[in-house]
């Protein structure tokens, strides 16, 4: 990377490939980590994992609008800016992309991609058009940086499953990977929702991860049914006051399609609610390994 030049900042997808075509041409790998901001240090290690893959890194920051199918969430979404910007420099960032909606999505524009079934299952059950409006900013991210590689966390186990998918199925042709969960040193998973939890709700959102692990657990004991293992995590949340259970499913990594047995490898995933917030989470299973 270059580290010793001033990081860009760049609002226009123009201007972005332009910088993006002069990296490739000079024969330097780009690699590009898409972001909604609010950046914590799970966005600093898909950085960190960006630079062992390319010699410059861009990093996208657009609260996308396509995907929030609850405008009370894409209104309280946190957008510190510079704190961001900050975060980037410091981190040897070599160009962020930070574009305003109106050039995201001009007047005039009405082209999406539609994913297909695998974003109608798990989290695209519960929120309706979410995926539709990854994948077309995720295109339209790929088309104006132009990177050899993008890196996503795992956090988001479905939207990198089908982000592989588009990227295969569109003959888009670049390296996607996918980096584990950084966590709290409590277990909580970083993500940018949880700066939105009152004080009282942050321990009780713990329950989150310790609900998969309770899975985890009775898999490693043995358990392999299940309706079994759901009803393990489900109790976990239920049990605190504070927490709203969504969704818990087991299901096969690939596929995503529902198990009802764990025969090999299969990943649970979940969603709870404390107030408005809504975090998610998920926990891969692979029996007969410690959990
Ligand atoms: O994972 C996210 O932060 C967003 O879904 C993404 C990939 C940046 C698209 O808006």
């Amino acid at each position: 990377m270059a580290a010793t030049e001033a990081m860009e900042v760049f609002d226009t997808p123009r201007a972005l490939s332009n910088w993006s075509d002069l990296h490739r041409i000079a024969g330097r790998r780009v690699a590009l980590v898409p972001t909604m901001g609010a950046l914590h240090e799970g966005h600093l290690a898909l950085f960190a994992e960006a630079r062992r893959h390319a010699e410059v890194t861009v990093v996208s920051i657009f609260v996308n609008p396509l995907q929030f199918n609850r405008s009370d969430d894409f209104d309280s979404y946190p957008r510190p800016i510079d704190d961001d910007l900050q975060q980037c420099r410091s981190a040897g960032v070599d160009a962020v992309y930070a574009p305003v909606a109106s050039t995201m999505y001009p007047a005039g524009f009405q082209t999406h991609v539609e994913p297909g079934p695998l974003a109608g299952l798990l989290e695209g059950a519960h929120r309706p058009g979410h995926f539709r409006g990854v994948t077309t900013v995720v295109a339209k991210l790929f088309g104006a940086a132009r990177p050899h590689v993008a890196v996503f966390g795992q956090k988001d186990f479905q939207q990198l499953a089908i982000i592989r998918r588009m990227n295969t199925d569109l003959d888009m042709g670049i390296e996607i990977v996918g980096l584990p969960t950084v966590r709290e040193p409590d277990g909580l998973a970083m993500s940018s929702r949880n700066r939105r939890l009152s004080p009282a709700q942050r321990p009780a959102a713990l329950c989150v991860a310790a609900s998969l692990q309770a899975v985890a657990d009775a898999v490693a004991e043995g358990q392999r049914d299940v309706a079994t293992l759901v009803a393990i995590g489900r109790a976990v949340v239920h049990a605190e006051p504070l927490a709203r259970f969504e969704h818990l499913e087991i299901v096969h990594p690939d596929t995503l399609l529902a198990l009802d047995c764990i025969d090999d490898q299969a990943v649970a995933v979940t969603a709870v609610w404390f107030g408005d917030v809504r975090l998610i989470d998920n926990r891969l299973l692979l029996p007969g390994r410690p959990a």
